[in-house]
């Protein structure tokens, strides 16, 4: 246990001081009421959740027909700040960095929810949830998702939010923009990489103008799709680089189109990680079975990742990190 302390170390990003390197990843846990607004029992859970240095908040969809299920959180109306600033403040008051992940589901939403037809790509059925067969954007319908995406932003900053995550992974629409599985485009949206990541690029430009430089942008991206023909790793190496010059602050990595529980076993994600985290000089945050202090230790002291990401553990016992810290600190002196 000699090395844990290296958790505990503070790290900086711009002007945010994080006090460790734990970072409660998002999930969604599906208590907003009917309209995607914030409840009081959803500020409860959050309030428990003390330990990480940043809460990355679990999706919020910046459109109607971007919901992937019901009770999830909404951001794409004004009247979803003033919630989103009650969330805010319960986690600064746990003196805790908050970020707010903004999402749009594409083929993966549920039509029994958003009663609307879903959009995706191409018309390729999702293969990770395998809903309905979502209708082909067109050209105009993704600038409007663009917009969406940065009004989204916009409503996080207003909320009092530190910065926002692009949800790029787990089989949404961007992940499957990103995916030569689910888009078969021939337009500049589709075919080569450059085309692929192009949405997620014009996305991260906008967001970055409209949050400011001062706050943080981060991008969840899947960068293995962890399927045959999909995104490989050394697809996800280069959009890593392409997000880095376009003024991500700090990048989350996960898996593209599968999410990453189909992987079994600790530290599941690590060589992917590992890898990216080589090609940026941004810090990276690591998700998947990364509760062993040993292991995330081990990862942080080889410089494989910056931040450690805690999900599971973190929904079955909020306090998790706190205690995990305590005995962190109470081997370590
Ligand atoms: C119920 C549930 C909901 C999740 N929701 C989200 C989400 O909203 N956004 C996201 O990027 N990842 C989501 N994830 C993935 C987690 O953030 C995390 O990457 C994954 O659970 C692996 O980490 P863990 O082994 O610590 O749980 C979710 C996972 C679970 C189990």
């Amino acid at each position: 246990m000699k090395n844990s302390s290296i958790l505990l170390s503070e790290i900086k990003v711009k002007n945010y001081l994080f006090k460790n390197r734990y970072v409660c990843a998002p999930f969604d846990i599906s208590r907003a009421d009917n309209e995607g607004l914030v409840t009081d029992e959803l500020l409860d859970i959050y309030k428990k959740r003390r330990g990480p240095s940043l809460i990355v908040v679990e999706q919020a969809a910046v459109s109607s027909n971007g919901m992937y299920r019901k009770g999830l959180l909404r951001v794409d109306k004004d009247r979803c700040i003033e919630g989103l600033s009650k969330l805010a403040q319960v986690i600064h008051n746990n003196n805790q960095v908050a970020v707010l992940q903004i999402n749009h589901a594409g083929s993966a939403a549920d039509v029994d929810v958003t009663h609307m037809e879903a959009v995706a790509p191409s018309a390729v059925v999702n293969p990770v949830v395998n809903k309905s067969m979502p209708r082909e954007l067109s050209i105009n319908e993704i600038g409007k998702i663009k917009e969406e995406f940065v009004k989204a932003a916009i409503r996080a900053k207003n909320a009092g939010f530190d910065g926002v995550e692009i949800q790029n992974c787990h089989g949404f629409l961007l992940s499957q923009f990103l995916s030569p599985i689910t888009n078969k485009r021939k337009d500049e949206y589709g075919e080569s990489l450059k085309n692929r990541s192009r949405l997620l690029l014009e996305i991260v430009g906008e967001t970055r103008k409209a949050l400011g430089d001062d706050l943080l942008l981060l991008v969840r991206l899947g960068a293995d799709d962890l399927m045959e023909g999909g995104l490989k790793v050394e697809d996800g190496s280069k959009v890593a680089k392409m997000l880095e010059e376009n003024g991500v602050d700090i990048l989350d990595l996960s898996s593209g189109l599968m999410p990453p529980l189909v992987l079994k076993g600790p530290a599941m994600l690590r060589p992917m990680i590992k890898t990216i985290k080589s090609s940026v000089n941004i810090p990276v945050i690591g998700a998947g079975e990364l509760d062993d202090v040993q292991i995330a230790s081990d990862m942080i002291d080889k410089n494989e990742v910056d931040f450690i990401g805690l999900g599971r553990p973190i929904m079955n016992q909020p306090d998790f990190v706190e205690r995990l810290i305590e005995k962190i600190k109470n081997t370590t002196n």
